[in-house]
């Protein structure tokens, strides 16, 4: 089974647009056979690849498991007929290639999550857990605000019920919670787990709708959106709270109008945990729980599709 979200390959246009986004976000960068990887400071795993291509697209996934489970999964693929593809140009060596039902390349590969090696936010909760005490706590302006880790992708998808039968069935995630019954659907890998490591949407085309980018805090967050923001990144939504995930939320657009989500707090899901799921009815209000506005009309456009 699926144990961990690795890193997304993303095609770009300009690589240059590409890695100033996502420098400017606050991540790390270095080439590796021409394409810009980038990573979270103080997480030893790469998170996005940038290649050179056409148009922005979503090239493919990268996910984890453990070694041992490799020989099960290649017999649990053949056994649903899921044939394996040669690996793509400029990816990474290694592990199994395959692609989803809606052709998205997919490399699955023996890996763990990354270790997380900043330290906590210490924070003041009501009643007993005073975790800062006799120190200010308002970050200074220049604060390091920068991703913790990549939480998450939401794919838009031509079928969204075919496709949550693809993961759960095939790579062992599992589902969380959907809203409508064919509208959005939140899968989390097959372990301990984030409430969604992948959530898919509803469209007429394949694509990434957003990356979502854990910070330390809600300071954090905030902060990095308003640098990007002032840097000249288009707004996306935020900040909020959503329902499904629990996260705070803020996106913000990157060169080609793809979203990109700053996250904290979002529900976390141990693997004999009995999780019951939910399904909320389809509409814009269960998008999320408050924002400061609501989200705007372009929210769910696939701009993949569009360009
Ligand atoms: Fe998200």
């Amino acid at each position: 089974m699926i144990r961990s979200l690795q890193h997304v390959a993303l095609n770009v246009p300009d690589l240059k647009a590409g890695h100033a986004f996502y420098t400017a976000m606050g991540l790390e960068s270095h080439v590796e056979n021409g394409s810009v990887v980038l990573r979270c400071p103080g997480r030893a795993q790469d998170q996005v690849r940038l290649i050179h291509g056409p148009r922005k697209s979503l090239a493919w996934v990268g996910w984890g498991t453990r070694e041992g489970d490799l020989p099960f999964l290649l017999d649990h693929l053949a056994s649903h007929g899921v044939a394996l593809r040669e690996a793509p140009p400029h990816a990474p060596a290694g592990g199994l290639w395959l692609a989803d039902p809606d052709g998205v390349l997919l490399n699955i590969r023996a890996a763990e999550p990354a270790e997380q090696t900043r330290p906590a936010v210490e924070i003041n909760n009501p009643g007993t857990h005073y975790h800062r005490v006799a120190r200010r706590g308002a970050p200074h302006r220049q604060v390091e605000a920068k991703p913790r880790k990549l939480g998450h992708l939401l794919k838009f998808s031509t079928d969204v019920n075919r496709d949550v039968r693809f993961y759960t069935e095939v790579l062992g995630m599992k589902l969380s919670d959907r809203i409508g019954a064919d509208m959005v659907a939140f899968l989390r890998c097959g372990g301990d787990s984030d409430h969604h490591t992948l959530a898919l949407a509803a469209s007429e085309a394949p694509g990434l709708h957003h990356l979502s980018w854990e910070m330390g805090n809600l300071d954090q967050l905030q902060l990095c959106a308003e640098r990007l923001i002032a840097a000249g990144y288009k707004d996306g939504w935020g900040v909020g709270r959503h329902i499904y995930g629990s996260n705070y939320f803020h996106y913000v657009r990157d060169p080609w109008m793809g979203l990109n989500e700053l996250f904290w707090d979002i529900d976390f899901i141990p693997e004999e945990s009995p999780w019951q799921v939910e399904v909320a009815e389809a509409g814009p209000d269960s998008l999320y729980q408050w924002a400061t506005v609501p989200p705007p009309e372009d929210f769910l456009t696939n701009y993949e599709r569009l360009q």
